[in-house]
């Protein structure tokens, strides 16, 4: 049965019906208009003061193009995150060429030999991980490589992955969402030629009409620093900040012209949920899905809302050939259910262990966190300017490899928490144990299940990418992005590193475990709600030789 025509059959509809709007119009032929010019700025939108932070050639995002030597320094560095109150934060510094460059986004060729040589200027322990990276453990930035402060670590690997939205952050044990939250990440980008034709054919530049977003929330105090102090609440559930901030920029706008635009957007913060969309006035929009973590779908799929879970990637078209000058879109996070049932388990005197700080909640002082699964508003994107463009999506993205075969009995993988820990497979990580041990060039199954009372847990494998082949058991709000019986979604169609596991639901992926690299190679699974990463729901996972 030719699931991929159903599930085009089932899109089509998606969007014949209920977005009818937006499909006609970006399909009425559009007049020609004179080449934008220099029009008169848009007047100020108090809503969103801020322009949109954007890479640009150096600097906080700056793009280091190409492959070649290259050293990466974490280490303290101020920064204005909010307007006008320098704070400090942590960055991956590079001097690149004679410029100074932090949380460079690093853009290479598939194939590219990298060297990276990393220097930890932190007082304390770290390393990188490329988050995504087909590389052997030695370069995978596993926490058994991290090394002290003052010391350094060489990476040496070629880029066998296909293009994508990769990206890179430290990975020391109970130490990940601290340095993750004080800023250190970045983009990894990877171009082959497919990826190189969207571009032309839709005419993207990275960060003109190609625009990487990295959403975090964090919280600050009167002074504009970073607030990081996760009670043992915060450390259970997640630590959640009450300012969204999209590429460090606190209520951000971007303005654009009226054509296509790109979205690569990451969920870099340490335990939020977003459900994105866009919204003009009061209606959504709808929008293309034509990536996930490990590249580009086969073909662009419409959706109107789309879950984002920590650590993974969407890359996305907006349309705005039909918008009109002053027109407003941006980009939110609809409400939904966050599905914390374990704060009703918590009351129960049977997870007892868990210790309640005395005024949970109050205790929080600077900025009470939105709570989670609460609407945001992200990014105001505002045209300013009428713009000749005559392209269209291409039907076929990519070549996308079929789905691997496997004859495996799927493994189980179970979910769960015991004393206010939060478990994988009834365990946590310790450093010398390698709980699952697959063989190397094994395709293996494993279903990933979200035993109640739970919350949600964005599962993520290093080293590999897989796919998924189903979601059983799943709640409503994710049920109804389902495109056909599979249970699986738009975004759930491409190569995935992470994925979101929601509680009550089996998730059932295929990982075709082969690789180039000789001898055993450890690479984890983890939870990449970064507390609990931290808190040890994290186990090795060995390749066996
Ligand atoms: Cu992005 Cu092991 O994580
Ligand atoms: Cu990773
Ligand atoms: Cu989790």
């Amino acid at each position: 049965m030719n699931r991929r025509k159903f599930v085009l059959a089932t899109a089509g509809t998606a969007t014949a019906v209920g977005l009818a709007a937006g499909f006609l119009r970006s399909h009425r032929p559009q007049p020609r208009v004179p080449a934008a010019k220099a029009e008169a700025p848009l007047p100020p939108d108090p809503a969103f003061p801020n322009p949109l932070r954007l890479p640009g050639a150096q600097g906080m995002y700056g793009v280091i193009d190409g492959s070649g030597a290259l050293t990466l320094v974490a280490k303290g560095v101020e920064h204005p995150i909010l307007p006008g109150k320098p704070a400090r934060m942590l960055a991956f510094e590079a001097e690149h060429q004679g410029t100074r460059f932090h949380n460079p986004v690093l853009r290479v060729r598939a194939g590219s030999p990298m060297r990276v040589s990393f220097w930890n200027a932190l007082e304390e322990m770290s390393i990188i991980h490329w988050h995504g990276l087909k590389v052997d453990s030695n370069n995978d930035g596993h926490p058994h490589y991290a090394v002290p402060g003052g010391a350094t670590y060489d990476y040496h690997f070629t880029v066998e992955n296909r293009a994508a939205t990769y990206w890179y952050h430290p990975h020391p044990h109970h130490l990940t969402g601290k340095q993750v939250y004080h800023g250190l990440a970045g983009f990894f980008i990877v171009e082959d030629d497919e990826e190189l034709a969207l571009q032309k054919s839709l005419d993207l530049k990275l960060a003109e009409t190609d625009i990487p977003l990295v959403i975090q929330d964090r919280r600050f105090d009167e002074a504009g620093e970073l607030v990081f102090a996760p009670t043992a609440e915060e450390r259970f559930h997640g630590h959640y900040g009450g300012e969204v901030l999209v590429n460090l920029t606190q209520r951000p706008h971007l303005h654009v012209a009226t054509r296509i635009y790109r979205f690569r957007i990451l969920n870099g913060s340490n335990a939020r949920l977003y459900r994105l969309a866009f919204r003009q006035g009061g209606r959504l929009l709808d929008y293309t899905v034509i990536g996930t973590d490990g590249g580009l779908l086969d073909r662009p799929l419409a959706v109107g809302n789309s879950f984002l879970a920590p650590g993974e990637r969407v890359d996305v078209l907006l349309d705005l050939r039909a918008a009109g000058r002053g027109d407003a879109v941006t980009l939110v996070s609809l409400p939904f259910d966050a599905m914390r049932q374990e704060t009703a388990a918590r009351g129960a005197p049977a997870h007892g262990e868990l210790t309640h700080p005395a005024g949970h909640g109050a205790a929080v002082a600077p900025q009470a966190p939105a709570s989670d699964g609460a609407e945001l508003e992200l990014l105001r994107i505002r045209v300013r300017s009428k713009t000749p463009y005559d392209r269209t999506t291409p039907q076929v993205l990519s070549r996308l490899e079929a789905v691997p075969d496997s004859t495996f009995s799927p493994r189980l993988v179970v979910l769960d928490q015991a004393n206010g820990k939060w478990r994988i497979n009834g365990t946590t990580y310790k450093g010398d144990e390698t709980p699952i041990v697959v063989k190397r060039g094994t395709t293996e199954i494993w279903d990933l299940r979200n035993v109640p009372p739970t919350m949600p847990h964005p599962m993520h494998i290093h080293g590999f990418q897989f796919r998924v082949l189903s979601r059983e058991g799943s709640p409503e709000q994710q049920r109804r992005l389902a495109l056909d019986k599979s249970g699986l979604a738009a975004t759930d169609l491409g190569w995935k590193d992470t994925v979101l596991v929601w509680p009550g639901e089996t998730v059932r992926i295929v990982t075709d475990f082969s690789h180039p690299f000789l001898g055993d190679q450890v690479y984890l699974v983890h939870c990449h709600n970064l507390e609990h990463e931290d808190g040890g729901m994290m186990l090795n996972l060995k390749v066996a030789a």
